[in-house]
C-alpha cells in the first residue's frame, strides 16, 4: 500500500477535519489520503469543508435507517465500498457498539479534547467538556488523541497535549485554545504515524 485510504466521521463545524485536509496539503500527512468524509448530520459544515476540498462525502442518517445496527451497518457498507483503512472521528458526536469498533481494532481513532482520563465518557463530548473542566476549576486541560474501542474514550492513548486553563476563560474561549494549541496539532500528527505504520504493515 502506498498511502492509507483516510475516512473522516464528522457532525458538525468540522475544524478538526480542516486542520486534516491542511495538514495533507501541507505535508504533515503524507502517508495516508483522506478518500471520505461522513456525516450524521445533514447540516455540518464539516460537510461544505470536504466539499470545497473536493473530498468525496456522504450524510447518513440514523434518523432515517431507525437503528444504531442499521446506521453501522450503512458507515460499513461506504467504507467498505471504498477499501478505507483508517477512520477517523474528528468531532463524531455519537458512540459506536462493539460490533463495530470490533470490526476496525486499532483502525478507529478519536481526538477527545481533554486529558484523559479527566472528563471523558458517555456524556462529556464538545462543549461539555470544558464546562465540567472550568467546574472543577482545573488548571490545565488538553487533549487526546486515542484509538477506539467498545469503552467510550477508553482505547489505548496515542497523543496528548496539555493546554493551560486562564483567568476569565468561558467554555467557549477555552473550547478555542484547545483547539488551536492542541487538537489541531496532535490529530494530523496522530493520523501520519498511524498510516505510516499501517502502509508499513
Ligand atoms: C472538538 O473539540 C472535538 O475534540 C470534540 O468536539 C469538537 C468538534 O469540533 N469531540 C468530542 O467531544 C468527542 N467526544 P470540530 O467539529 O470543529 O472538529
Amino acid at each position: 500500500m502506498l498511502k492509507a485510504k483516510i475516512a473522516v466521521l464528522v457532525s458538525g463545524g468540522g475544524t478538526n477535519l480542516q486542520a486534516l485536509i491542511d495538514a495533507q496539503n501541507s505535508g504533515i500527512i503524507h502517508s495516508g489520503e483522506i478518500a471520505l468524509v461522513i456525516s450524521n448530520n445533514a447540516n455540518a459544515y464539516a460537510l461544505t469543508r470536504a466539499e470545497n476540498a473536493g473530498i468525496e462525502h456522504l450524510y447518513i442518517s440514523k434518523k432515517e435507517l431507525k437503528s444504531q445496527e442499521a446506521f453501522e451497518d450503512a458507515l460499513i457498507a461506504a467504507l467498505e465500498e471504498r477499501g478505507i483503512d483508517l477512520i477517523v472521528l474528528a468531532g463524531f458526536m455519537s458512540i459506536l457498539s462493539e460490533r463495530f469498533t470490533a470490526r476496525y481494532d486499532h483502525r478507529i481513532i478519536n481526538v477527545h479534547p481533554s486529558l484523559i482520563p479527566s472528563f471523558c465518557g458517555q456524556g462529556f463530548y464538545g462543549l461539555r467538556v470544558h464546562e465540567a473542566a472550568l467546574k472543577k476549576g482545573v488548571k490545565v486541560t488538553g487533549a487526546t488523541v486515542h484509538f477506539v474501542n467498545e469503552i467510550p474514550d477508553g482505547g489505548e492513548i496515542i497523543a496528548q497535549k496539555a493546554v493551560e486553563i486562564l483567568d476569565g476563560d468561558t467554555p467557549e474561549i477555552l473550547q478555542r485554545r484547545v483547539m488551536e494549541q492542541a487538537e489541531w496539532i496532535i490529530l494530523p500528527a496522530s493520523v501520519e504515524k498511524v498510516c505510516a505504520t499501517l502502509i508499513r504493515s
